[in-house]
């Protein structure tokens, strides 16, 4: 077939055809690449979601147990037995363990589960952990940006806002590193042994035992309890059984791929020697190291996460 152009004759069927061709495989490549986007945007709010697909990432996340202990989720043998070593032998009597958890559900209010990733929230997280890397650093305003501001143990802000700011929404202690908190601060508990759930509950009933600690947790239903298998997964399945267990920083790094929609991470790195220095104060054993965690393998995690544009890990100074 041809068409007649002025003088010359144009061969419109072949010119059809490759326009047609041509036409489907742009219709074709929008369309994967619509789907695509929007299967993934569909998970949540932000620019990019933790839950945006990653077989490797899916696969790690999904061995999770529930993160918090509650009445209804309680612990196993298996997991007992596994947790019962953090402790020393003379507390790893399970109907000692057993005795004290109950006592403590019987006057802490239930928590809600996590709540799933929905496409009309985005939940952003940064967690802050103690390294001397955030000297100088100037994050502050950052870090105070994100919706969720999760802090470690003595991570302190006041005299040190421009560099980690001021804000705090969660704090994860124990016993042995427990400050005061205010009464909009949700306590993100981590027991590594029998004797931290008896600490709390003597917390949350003063009168009962006259405890000195009494008025550092404040507000009773801001409380949220790690469940001892999910310090037993991160070991197991995220840090490859290396270290004696995870440390309170890696635990909550992991944590917070459950309770967020997009993470960033600041505050996290060894010294030049080492050792677990931190932001505030001055090191004082040089010998520290990482202590009993797999902290070397514990960061490389971290940038393996941050390579695979699962979180962004601002490194400091
Ligand atoms: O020292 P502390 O346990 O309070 O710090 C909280 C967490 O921050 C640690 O468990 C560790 O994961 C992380 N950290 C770090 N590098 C440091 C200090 C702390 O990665 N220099």
């Amino acid at each position: 077939m041809y068409f007649r152009l002025g003088k010359s004759r144009v061969r419109i069927l072949p010119l059809l055809t490759i326009t047609g061709i041509v036409l489907v495989f742009t219709l074709l490549w929008y369309l994967s690449g619509y789907s695509l986007c929007h299967r993934e945007s569909s998970h949540c709010a932000c620019y990019k979601c933790l839950t945006d697909s990653d077989p490797w990432f899916t696969g790690v996340i999904g061995e999770a147990p529930k993160p918090f202990l509650s009445r209804k989720y309680k612990l196993s043998e298996d997991d007992f037995n596994w947790w019962k070593h953090l402790q020393g032998p003379k507390h790893q009597n399970v109907t000692l363990y057993n005795e004290t958890v109950d006592k403590l559900f019987q006057i802490l209010t239930p928590i809600a589960d996590v709540a799933e990733p929905s496409p009309d929230r985005c939940r952003s997280c940064a967690v802050v952990g103690n390294s001397g890397n955030l000297k100088g650093s100037r994050y502050g305003a950052l870090i105070d940006f994100h919706d969720i501001v999760i802090r470690l143990n003595y991570g302190r802000t006041k005299g040190y806002e421009t560099d980690v700011g001021a804000k705090t929404t969660h704090r994860v202690m124990y016993p042995e590193s427990a400050t005061k908190l205010d009464n909009t601060t949700h306590l993100l508990f981590f027991p590594f042994k029998t004797r931290d759930f008896q600490w709390l509950y003597k917390c949350l009933n003063p009168g009962e035992s006259g405890f000195p600690h009494s008025n550092k947790i404040v507000n009773k239903d801001l409380i949220m309890i790690l469940h001892p298998a999910f310090i037993k997964y991160v070991h197991e399945v995220w840090l490859g059984k290396k270290g004696y267990y995870p440390s309170t920083g890696f635990l909550t790094v992991v944590l917070s791929f459950l309770m967020c929609d997009e993470v960033n991470i600041f505050g996290f790195g060894a010294d030049s020697e080492g050792n677990w220095s931190h932001y505030f104060g001055i090191l004082r054993n040089k010998q520290i190291k990482t202590g009993a965690h797999p902290g070397q393998y514990e960061y490389e995690m971290i940038e393996k996460l941050h390579k695979r544009k699962k979180i962004i890990f601002f490194k400091g100074w």
